[in-house]
């Protein structure tokens, strides 16, 4: 299994607080099945930049390391970010050091306000720049931004949408999920975890819901499309 989207980096952002929580996730989610884990920690370019941005995610994946040395948890660590949206992204320099290492897939997490054609179009502007935008827990959008509309303009688009795996507690999110990757709107799972607790490094459950109500190539789909943004990706195996 892939989880395309977490915040085990120790001390870089509301995730994980230190590097012995980040072994943790990381062995919670290596028992769950998990191969391939992306670390994603939230960039702001309102507040950070880049430069300082690498330097602080090089710092905890530095950490990360030491913690992990002699210990072999079996997985594959993707370096990446989760970059928050604003009007002028497409006009940050260095960009592409936010995007999967190696790779030219951005992880964007979209503003939980409103949506203007105007935010469309810097995605627009973001993927004209070489990008494809993974669109963060594109479920979290549907009700802040006034519908399904504006996702489904972004998958038009060219933009792939993951869905966070908590999304499949609870009778009728779950319903609402698994309908989500029936016609296809969704493409990748994430746990986006934060810690050991309330945000927990759990995937597998709605790797499970979906080969219950889509059988096997319900699975394999997801799969093969994060086997495909990662399949380019520079990665560190521990
Ligand atoms: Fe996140």
């Amino acid at each position: 299994m892939i989880d395309i989207h977490t915040h085990i980096l120790p001390g870089i952002d509301d995730g994980s607080k230190n590097s012995e929580m980040s072994v943790q996730m990381l062995e919670k989610l290596k028992e769950e099945g998990v191969t391939d884990v992306v670390l994603t920690p939230h960039f702001y370019a309102s507040q950070n930049s880049v430069e300082k941005f690498l330097a602080r995610r090089q710092v905890g994946f530095e950490h990360l390391m030491a913690a992990l040395e002699n210990r072999h948890v079996g997985i594959r660590l993707h370096l990446g970010a989760e970059v928050l949206f604003m009007d002028s992204l497409d006009k940050v320099d260095g960009l592409g050091d936010m995007a999967i290492r190696g790779t030219k897939y951005l992880l964007l997490e979209m503003p939980f306000t409103k949506w203007s054609s105007r935010n469309l179009d810097t995605v627009y502007k973001i993927q004209c720049n070489g990008f494809t935008p993974i669109i963060a827990h594109f479920e979290r959008y549907i009700g802040f931004n006034g519908g399904l509309n504006e996702i489904r303009e972004l998958k038009k688009m060219g933009c792939i949408l993951q869905m966070n795996a908590e999304s499949f507690q609870g009778f009728f999110t779950k319903r609402k999920s698994l309908k989500f990757f029936d016609e296809h709107l969704a493409s990748l799972l994430g746990s986006d975890t934060h810690n050991l607790e309330s945000r927990p490094p759990k995937i597998k459950f709605a790797y499970d819901a979906i080969r219950e109500k889509l059988g096997e190539p319900g699975v394999e789909r997801i799969l093969y499309r994060g086997r495909r943004v990662l399949e380019k990706s520079e990665f560190v195996e521990v």
